[in-house]
């Protein structure tokens, strides 16, 4: 299992905190958000780990995490040239996987659980794809997952009348196939290779199981919800000194 951290994008709706720096290496909790992601691969194990990010603040990046030496874990780095979607930022990890599965954590994901039983229960189920939800009290701003019993049926980004609570969050595992289906993508109506359309057709093959995360989960992209992730950060170190 390979992992993988997407830190590209503009941050624009945090501007000018992102003027001179990446988004990922503001303050979330003591430490600069990327860890948070990174933090949650390790735990579960995942030593081999690819950073994507931007032209401009790659060295900033690299400076921070380096090797991965000091964390006992190999980080090697992609530079995507400009910020066209997430599914975009996966594609340039096809070498760095070898056809392993991976897991795949947005950089401004910020939650409670592990994802350790998530990984052992994608090895379960024999490749496909592997989505986390949340229920949420806003979910126009997410991809929104639309269930029948235990199946995903379809997932909308973004939608104006969401067809249920449940997000999608920034956390999916793959196999090695997800490499042939972005290829098949086209840029959607803001421009971007969506990673929803990804989960999508891996509905339409019926080779997508989903869990719940119980513990909280926030994204830190917008003001409010990167106020929301250092609160709930900070609320998981009190009593302690971490
Ligand atoms: O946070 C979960 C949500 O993330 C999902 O519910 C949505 O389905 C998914 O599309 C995404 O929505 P956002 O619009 O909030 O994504 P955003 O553009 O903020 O990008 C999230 C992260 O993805 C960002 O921190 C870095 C990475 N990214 C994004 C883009 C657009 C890249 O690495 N490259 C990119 O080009």
């Amino acid at each position: 299992m390979k992992g993988i951290i997407l830190a590209g994008g503009t941050g624009s709706r945090l501007f000018p905190l992102t003027k001179v720096t990446n988004k990922h290496l503001l303050p979330v909790g003591r430490v600069p958000m990327i860890y948070h992601p990174l933090q949650k691969l390790l735990d579960a194990g995942i030593r081999e780990i690819l950073v994507v990010t931007g032209t401009e603040h790659m060295g900033a990046v690299v400076s921070l995490l380096g090797s991965g030496r000091e964390l006992d874990c190999d980080i090697t780095y992609r530079v995507q040239d400009e910020a066209g979607g997430i599914a975009q930022a996966l594609a340039l990890a096809e070498n760095f996987c070898h056809r392993e599965p991976m897991t795949v954590l947005l950089g401004d994901n910020v939650f409670e659980d592990g994802i350790g039983s998530g990984v052992a229960a994608f090895a379960a189920q024999r490749g496909g794809a592997r989505i986390f939800l949340k229920e949420v009290p806003n979910p126009n701003r997410f991809g929104v997952a639309e269930l029948d019993g235990d199946r995903v049926v379809g997932i909308e980004e973004k939608p104006a009348r969401p067809k249920s609570a449940y997000a999608v969050c920034g956390v999916y595992i793959y196999d090695a196939g997800v490499f042939e289906i972005i290829r098949t993508l086209r840029p959607s109506g803001r421009g971007e290779l969506e990673i929803t359309d990804v989960n999508n057709a891996y509905i339409a093959r019926g080779e997508l199981q989903y869990e719940l995360l119980t513990g909280w989960w926030t994204d830190a992209g917008t003001f409010d919800s990167l106020r929301r992730a250092q609160s709930l950060v900070e609320s998981l170190a009190e009593g302690g000194d971490a």
